[in-house]
């Protein structure tokens, strides 16, 4: 059980580390073309800053971290990190988001040090359409460590964003994928952190859209409970092996029970997906703060948490929706 609570009385075990802002694809929902305005390198935490750091929430109640960015294997040597986080006391879970190009060599030494949780985000199962949603032909390579993932038993979800007549004719073969694979298929709200690519305008999928669409293709579809802190709405099909997920990410109605933090590649700590960041860890560890400094300032923003994206989204100062990418908030 955690010890750490917020001011709603919620747990706070969790956090979300994005440890880069690059990434080698280019999904139109996330960025443009040309990339984002990537932060120099010496603006990101270092590896060692991310240790401290997680051996103070650590001490603080956290016990799953996950590593998520920006595509998290084109930083170097990041099997250093999982290696320095598997030895940290406290930590129970260490889980990855990944966008599958670059992480097949690497699941072996990820199982050997306790990773068994991947995402991988992957919107589509044809060729074509994921080289026009990720501005990059990498489908093969991506499908490839898809495989191997579920050959070497991890538990995998893929998550995919719905974009309307971009990749909506993949939700039936995603759902058709669970019925031999014991993984999760997760159909995700598109969210208006994209980096300033032109917006999609009003919201087409959104979970009631997307559950209608399943549901009349599979009426034995069924309402499964939702694990703790759980983001999906979870289903499942009676005879199928894995489930089905809906995430209301626009929507925000798991807001309730969110138990997570998430802290930027550039060590600015975010309480919520929605806000503008509360402060920056990194800062303050260079200019000497102690464990116990941080501890406070740590304990401080959690104890004055948004009730929800809403409020976080009121909150802000610039106004919304921002030319933020989910790649520097920590998708
Ligand atoms: N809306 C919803 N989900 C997004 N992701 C990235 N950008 C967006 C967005 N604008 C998701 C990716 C990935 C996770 C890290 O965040 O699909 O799985
Ligand atoms: Fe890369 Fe993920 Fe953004 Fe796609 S959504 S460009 S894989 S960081």
């Amino acid at each position: 059980m955690s010890s750490l609570f917020d001011n709603h009385g919620r747990p706070v075990n969790y956090v979300r580390l994005a440890i880069t802002d690059r990434c080698n694809l280019r999904c139109a929902y996330c960025m443009p073309e040309e990339g984002i305005n990537f932060g120099p390198r010496s603006t990101l935490l270092q590896y060692e800053e991310m240790l401290r750091l997680l051996r103070i929430l650590a001490g603080m109640g956290v016990e799953k971290v996950r590593i998520t960015g920006g595509e998290p294997f084109v930083r170097r040597d990041v099997m250093d990190l999982f290696q320095g986080m598997a030895a940290i006391k406290g930590i129970k879970k260490i889980a990855l988001t990944t966008n599958g190009t670059l992480t097949r060599a690497h699941l072996p030494a990820l199982w050997a040090l306790g990773v068994r949780q991947i995402n991988l985000s992957l919107d589509t199962l044809d060729r074509d359409r994921f080289a026009q949603i990720t501005r990059r032909d990498e489908f093969d390579a991506v499908w490839s460590t898809f495989r191997a993932m579920v050959e070497q038993k991890f538990e995998v979800k893929i998550n995919v964003v719905l974009l309307q007549g971009r990749n909506d004719m993949d939700i039936i073969p995603f759902v058709k994928l669970t019925q031999h694979m014991p993984i999760g298929v997760r159909f995700i709200e598109e969210m208006p952190f994209n980096g300033g690519e032109t917006s999609q305008g009003k919201l087409f999928w959104d979970w009631k859209r997307i559950e209608s669409a399943i549901h009349a293709e599979f009426p034995r579809m069924r309402k499964i409970p939702d694990p703790p802190h759980s983001t999906a709405l979870n289903y499942r099909i009676p005879g199928f092996a894995g489930s089905v997920g809906i995430i209301p990410a626009y929507s925000r109605t798991f807001c309730g029970t969110c138990n997570r933090l998430r802290i930027t590649p550039q060590g600015l700590l975010k309480t919520c997906l929605y806000d503008q960041g509360v402060f920056n860890i990194r800062d303050l560890m260079r200019a000497g703060a102690t464990d116990a400094e941080i501890k406070t300032a740590l304990l401080d923003a959690i104890g004055n948490r948004a009730k929800d994206g809403f409020e976080a989204e009121q909150r802000r100062l610039g106004g919304f929706p921002a030319r933020e990418s989910m790649t520097t908030i920590g998708g």
